[in-house]
């Protein structure tokens, strides 16, 4: 009997002690960078160009990796070059080391996602990729250009994409920024794979 009423006691004190208050609200756990695409249980709204954004409009990637400021230097020099030279910087941009070496390459799309330069694949200029999707079904032809075409004017997208000469998609951080080249509005990208 005695013991009973201890048991009871105890039990009672601890579940005063550990039920939350009331008023307290729990930290809600954000998952950044491009969480919705890691996930295979939860698949990309596809009524969002961004795939789904409701847990993070503007993913960015691990700031402690050097390849986040040498990406955004290299597309902020490209497009520089863009702006100034038109469609005369192609051919420095297609070949010149600074912009093109290993995974490396810069891409150029119009704002209606046509390509207009790729220096990777430039069989696939003149390709309109309006609503084609990686291998998780994100619209990210379109997603870069929103993160361009926005009030920043740059902005990295993430999402899966195969590396040159490679089948198999991995994940690919893309810095994406608005240039104009020749009076047309455009954007220039660069990124690098996780
Ligand atoms: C983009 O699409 C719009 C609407 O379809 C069209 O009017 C415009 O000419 C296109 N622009 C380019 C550069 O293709
Ligand atoms: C792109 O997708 C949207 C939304 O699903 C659709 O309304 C539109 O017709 C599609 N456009 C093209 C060119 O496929």
């Amino acid at each position: 009997m005695t013991l009973t009423l201890l048991s009871l006691a105890i039990f009672f004190c601890v579940a005063t002690a550990t039920a939350a208050p009331r008023h307290l609200k729990l930290p809600t756990f954000i998952p950044r960078g491009g969480g919705l695409l890691d996930s295979d249980s939860i698949s990309p709204d596809s009524s969002d160009p961004r795939g789904g954004s409701l847990l993070d409009s503007d993913p960015s990637p691990d700031p402690n990796d050097p390849r986040v400021d040498e990406t955004i230097k290299l597309v902020r020099s490209a497009a520089d070059l863009l702006n100034d030279k038109g469609t005369a910087a192609y051919p420095t941009l297609r070949t010149s080391l600074e912009y093109r070496h290993g995974e490396t390459y810069v891409f150029i799309y119009n704002l209606n996602c046509t390509i207009l330069f790729n220096a990777a694949s430039p069989q696939k200029e003149g390709h309109n990729t309006h609503n084609l999707t990686d291998s998780n079904g994100y619209k990210f032809h379109d997603a870069l250009v929103s993160a361009a075409d926005s009030e920043e004017g740059e902005k990295w997208v993430s999402y899966f994409w195969p590396k040159p000469e490679e089948e198999e998609s991995s994940k690919k951080w893309t810095f994406a920024k608005k240039v104009v080249i020749e009076g047309e509005e455009g954007v220039v990208m660069s990124g690098f794979y996780e």
